[in-house]
């Protein structure tokens, strides 16, 4: 049921001192550096409200931050939730559910993916133009409340083509390397073996990770456009030699920060 997301929804709006946005940043592992370009308004911690999810990795925070960015009041979720954690798909559904309650239009959700291509290389962007759901679950399973979306939503421009067109173009003016592929996500908490990593490649995925498409599905569902950037922070296993470790994709996903912080900001410019 969505009566979490009315209930998450009304303390973040009794917390926010009256600040509204249209636009949310989810901030992905190691991506935090984000925040630094706020001009910060407010912060709410994850566990001052009541039924939000805390967030259990190194690299994420677990704060919403209110604030400017290029001229625009944005609300950045720094850390997010994994399945893998063993938070319920539904409850990754009623966060977005609650923050399209508050006003929320445009989610810009970035993570940290490992590539399946020789040539998109760790250290990169790539601006995801699709994604393939191998997580096994859907945030959307459940009795449906009809004021948020359809039963069966169609999911053909989850990733808006108005919204890559722009991050294209940003990406040309300030000379991003800035690739366009599928995101794959799986659940995780392991890193895939060589032959789930050919699995992927034979399906047409780009980018393998562990999050993202729970957000991005439930927003496309109750009419949020998206924007969804991987930082590219390690080969997939046995791509290239590929041998992925937690620590490999917090040291790349750092080296990402300043390229991913100058395209999202130029972005919110932008919308
Ligand atoms: N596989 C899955 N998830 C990931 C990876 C990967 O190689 N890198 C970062 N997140």
């Amino acid at each position: 049921m969505s009566q979490n997301a009315y209930l998450i929804a009304e303390q973040i709006k009794a917390k926010s001192d009256g600040l509204k946005s249209e636009i949310l940043v989810i901030l992905g592992s190691g991506l935090g550096d984000f925040v630094n370009e706020i001009n910060v308004k407010k912060v709410i911690d994850y566990s001052e409200i009541n039924g939000f999810p805390v967030s259990t990795v190194s690299g994420h925070q677990g704060k919403l931050v209110y604030g400017e960015v290029s001229g625009k009041c944005i609300l950045c979720m720094q850390g997010r939730f994994h399945l893998y954690e063993g938070y319920s798909p539904s409850l990754i559904a009623d966060v977005i559910k609650a923050f399209k309650l508050i006003g929320i239009k445009h989610m810009i959700v970035t993570n940290a993916a490992g590539s399946l291509r020789k040539e998109v290389k760790p250290g990169s962007l790539m601006l995801i133009k699709d994604h393939i759901n191998m997580s096994g679950f859907n945030p959307l399973i459940g009795t449906n409340d009809e004021s948020f979306g359809p039963r069966f939503p169609n999911m053909n421009n989850v990733y808006s083509d108005k919204f890559r067109e722009v991050a294209k173009k940003i990406a040309k003016n300030y000379k991003i390397e800035l690739h366009e592929g599928v995101y794959c996500m799986l659940s995780g908490p392991v890193f895939e073996t060589p032959s789930e990593v050919k699995m992927c490649s034979i399906i047409g995925a780009d980018a393998n990770g562990m999050s993202t498409v729970p957000e991005a599905m439930t927003a496309a569902y109750c009419g949020i456009d998206v924007l969804g950037i991987s930082a590219i922070t390690n080969y997939c296993t046995g791509i290239e030699g590929g041998c992925p470790t937690h620590a490999e994709t917090l040291q790349n996903a750092a080296k990402t920060a300043k390229n991913m912080t100058l395209l999202v900001s130029k972005f919110i410019g932008e919308i």
